[in-house]
């Protein structure tokens, strides 16, 4: 669909003050925020500028959301007369992000289009995380800084899109067994959606359960478990069989693939 059809563009162009999105954006915003529409909830935008943004989710959400706007410019209180909670300070401190939510609480989407630097993002995503409610959103948005060498110094082992890939690493170790983090966030996050540009992650603490086989008790017909088969049109398969070998050569066959992969990763 072409951006100018969704409901957050038109939003957009209704705002009475300026507002700068990127246009891929008003697809993603409509996929991940459609449900929260005329919702009572509450949504948090780091990053008020000219204050464009407060008007088209105001317009956007509708009248029972509480848009709450903050920003390091004082100014920005002027925005307070319309009906916004606006809130001053810097997304990268971690006694802001405290006293935040000891005055709001709970919230249930978090947009940071703030200032965009690896530090700022990935403190303003450990800290909001576990504020968000369950179904709530952490979205963090011109992720591409990740990538981009001037003033933003990237790419860099700590940029926010390598601390997301962590995040994969991370929720993926409810599985038993695997490499668990020292400082993890896998009780809150159910789902990562990747976009050029916008990384969102769903909060669900009750679908983040520790991960367990099950089995259903049916009848079992025992098949034979292919997993380790050879192709029979593999050297190894023929050298196995000439040799009358009994390896089951798991490991090399890794390595053998391991080397073919190596393509899809350049
Ligand atoms: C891209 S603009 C926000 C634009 C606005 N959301 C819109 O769509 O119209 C970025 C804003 O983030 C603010 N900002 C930059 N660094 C910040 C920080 N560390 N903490 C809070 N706000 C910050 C800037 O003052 C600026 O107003």
């Amino acid at each position: 669909m072409s951006f100018k059809k969704t409901k957050s563009y038109k939003s957009f162009l209704k705002s009475k003050y300026s507002c700068i999105k990127c246009i891929n954006y008003f697809n993603i915003y409509d996929e991940l925020f459609k449900k929260y529409r005329n919702q009572k909830i509450i949504f948090v935008e780091i990053g008020i500028f000219s204050g464009g943004s407060l008007f088209m989710w105001r317009d956007y959400f509708g009248k029972k959301a509480r848009i709450i706007g903050i920003d390091l410019n004082p100014e920005s209180k002027r925005f307070e007369k319309y009906g916004f909670e606006i809130f001053i300070g810097d997304q990268s401190s971690d006694k802001f992000w405290k006293n935040f939510f000891k005055k709001i609480g709970k919230v249930d989407i978090v947009l940071d289009d703030g200032g965009h630097t690896n530090y700022q993002q990935i403190i303003t995503t450990n800290q909001c995380i576990p504020m968000i409610k369950d179904g709530g959103k952490m979205v963090v948005e011109d992720v591409h800084t990740s990538f981009i060498k001037y003033n933003w110094y990237n790419p860099s082992k700590y940029s926010f899109i390598n601390y997301s890939k962590k995040i994969i690493e991370d929720i993926n170790s409810r599985f038993p067994g695997l490499k668990s983090f020292q400082f993890s966030l896998k009780k809150y996050i159910y789902k990562i959606d990747f976009f050029e540009s916008i990384v969102s992650f769903d909060i669900n603490r009750k679908l983040c359960k520790k991960n367990s086989f099950i089995e259903n008790n049916k009848k079992n017909i025992k098949p034979i478990e292919y997993r380790n088969f050879l192709n029979k049109r593999t050297i190894l398969y023929k050298l196995k069989t000439f040799f009358k070998l009994k390896t089951n050569f798991t490991y090399p066959v890794f390595i053998l693939n391991a080397f073919k992969l190596k393509k899809y990763f350049k």
